[in-house]
C-alpha cells in the first residue's frame, strides 16, 4: 500500500531537483591526467600509483609521513567535504574503459573508414561477432590486469576501496567491471561489489551494433545479483541503427546520469563507474576535465566538485543525426571509405535491430 503522505513528499522533491541543477568542475593539482603536461597516449595508470601527484595536503596534520599516498588524499577529501557548506560536494570518480572488445579487434582489422562506414553496421562477419560485442581473450587479460593492481594498492596503499559501483548495460562493460572486481580482498567494512547497471552509462548510441543492448532479462540472467535500475526497459529503446546520437544530445545524458549518481545512489566519496571510451569522454567534458583518451582496459580517476545551484538550466533535447553507409564492403579504407559503384550510400540499416 502506497501511504499519501510519502507520494507528496515524493513529489516534493522531483519539484525540488528541478528547480536546481548541479554544476560540475574538475578538481586540479591531485592527479598527473590532469596537468597539460602528461601525454594520454603514453600514460601507464599502474606504473604511477593511478597518476596520484606525491604531494602534501593541507590536512596531512603531525603523523603525515606513516600515511600512505592514498590515505593521505582521502582524508584531504573528506576535508574537502567537511569544510564545504551541504550544497557543495566531493567525490572521486574511477571511470574505467571496458577491455578489448571484439568490435575494436575488427575496427583494427578492417580500418576505421570501412568499419564506420559498412562492417560496424552488420552483427558479425561469420568469425567474429560484435553486436553487443563480447571480451576478447586481450580484454579479459586487461581487466585482470586491473584487477590486480586494485588488489596491490589495496595491500601496499591501503587505498580506499570503491563506496559504489557502477556499470554501463553493455556486455563489455558488464564483463569487465566483473572481471575487475569480482574476488578482490576488500577492507573490512567495504561495501561488497554489487554494481547498479545503468542505461545512461552506455557508449555513444551511434549506428553501429556494438552499441545496442540487449535486453534487461538477458543481464539479470547474466548477473543475477547485481541491481538493474528499475526504469532500465526490457528491450533497447534508444537504439535505432538509423540515427545516431550526437555529441550534445550524449552530454545531456551524461550530466542526468552523474546528477543521478551525485544525488542518489553514489553514496561514498570513492565512485567506480565502468564505461566506455566515448562515453568516459563525454563524462570529462561535462565536468570539465581536459580530453583524455582512455586505451582499452585503462581507469582514469578524477576528483570532482559539485555545486549545487539554485536555479534550472534550460532543457535541450539535442537532435540526432543520420550519416551514409555503404550496402556492401567498400573497395577501400586507406584515406576515406569508398562504397563499389554498385552500392551507393544509404542511410537504411544494413541489418534487422537484434536482441
Ligand atoms: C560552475 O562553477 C564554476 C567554478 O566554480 C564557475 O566558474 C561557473 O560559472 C559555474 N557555472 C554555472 C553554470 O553555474
Ligand atoms: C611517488 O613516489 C614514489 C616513491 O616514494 C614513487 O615510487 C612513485 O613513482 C612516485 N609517484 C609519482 C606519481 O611521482
Ligand atoms: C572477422 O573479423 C576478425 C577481426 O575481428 C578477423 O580476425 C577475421 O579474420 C574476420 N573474418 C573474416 C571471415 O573475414
Ligand atoms: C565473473 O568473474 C569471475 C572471476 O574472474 C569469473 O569466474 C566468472 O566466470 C565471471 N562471470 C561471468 C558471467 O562472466
Ligand atoms: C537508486 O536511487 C533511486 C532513486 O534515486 C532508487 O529508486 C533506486 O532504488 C536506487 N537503486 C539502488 C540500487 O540503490
Amino acid at each position: 500500500m502506497k501511504l499519501p503522505g510519502l507520494t507528496l513528499l515524493a513529489l516534493g522533491l522531483a519539484a525540488c531537483a528541478q528547480a536546481s541543477h548541479i554544476n560540475y568542475t574538475t578538481v586540479t593539482g591531485y592527479f598527473l591526467q590532469d596537468e597539460s603536461t602528461t601525454d594520454p597516449s603514453t600514460f601507464d595508470f599502474t606504473t604511477t600509483n593511478f597518476g596520484l601527484i606525491n604531494r602534501t595536503y593541507p590536512s596531512d596534520g603531525d603523523g603525515g609521513y606513516t600515511r600512505t599516498q592514498w590515505e593521505r588524499f582521502y582524508n584531504q577529501v573528506t576535508e574537502l567535504n567537511r569544510q564545504s557548506p551541504s550544497h557543495i560536494n566531493y567525490k572521486v570518480l574511477f571511470l574505467g574503459r571496458h577491455g578489448e572488445g571484439w568490435h575494436n579487434a575488427a575496427e583494427d582489422y578492417y580500418g576505421t573508414p570501412s568499419w564506420n562506414c559498412y562492417w560496424s553496421l552488420l552483427n558479425g562477419n561469420g568469425t567474429a561477432t560484435w553486436h553487443d560485442a563480447d571480451l576478447t581473450k586481450t580484454g579479459k587479460k586487461q581487466a585482470l590486469i586491473v584487477h590486480n593492481f586494485w588488489q596491490s594498492l589495496l595491500n601496499k596503499q591501503r587505498i580506499h576501496a570503491p563506496d559504489s559501483y557502477f556499470v554501463s548495460p553493455l556486455t563489455r562493460t558488464l564483463r569487465t567491471a566483473n572481471l575487475t572486481f569480482s574476488g578482490l580482498t576488500l577492507p573490512r567494512g567495504s561495501p561488497p561489489f554489487k554494481p547498479l547497471v545503468k542505461e545512461y552509462l552506455r557508449e555513444g548510441i551511434s549506428l553501429h551494433t556494438c552499441d545496442q543492448r540487449r535486453t534487461r532479462t538477458y543481464i539479470h540472467n547474466l548477473f543475477p545479483d547485481w541491481p538493474v535500475e528499475h526504469t532500465l526497459p526490457e528491450t533497447d529503446e534508444l537504439w535505432t541503427g538509423v540515427r545516431g546520437e550526437t555529441s550534445a544530445a550524449q552530454d545531456v545524458r551524461s550530466k542526468t546520469a552523474l546528477d543521478e549518481i551525485f544525488r542518489g545512489n553514489g553514496t561514498g566519496l570513492f565512485v567506480s563507474v565502468t564505461s566506455h571510451s566515448g562515453e568516459i569522454g563525454s563524462l570529462l567534458r561535462v565536468i570539465g576535465h581536459r580530453s583524455f583518451r582512455l586505451n582499452t582496459g585503462a581507469v582514469i580517476p578524477v576528483l570532482v566538485r559539485a555545486e549545487t545551484v539554485a536555479a534550472s538550466l534550460p532543457t535541450s533535447t539535442p537532435a540526432w543525426t543520420v550519416s551514409a553507409h555503404c550496402t556492401a564492403p567498400p573497395v577501400t579504407s586507406v584515406q576515406s571509405c569508398v562504397c563499389p559503384s554498385t552500392a551507393v550510400p544509404v542511410t537504411t540499416p544494413l541489418v534487422t535491430a537484434s536482441l
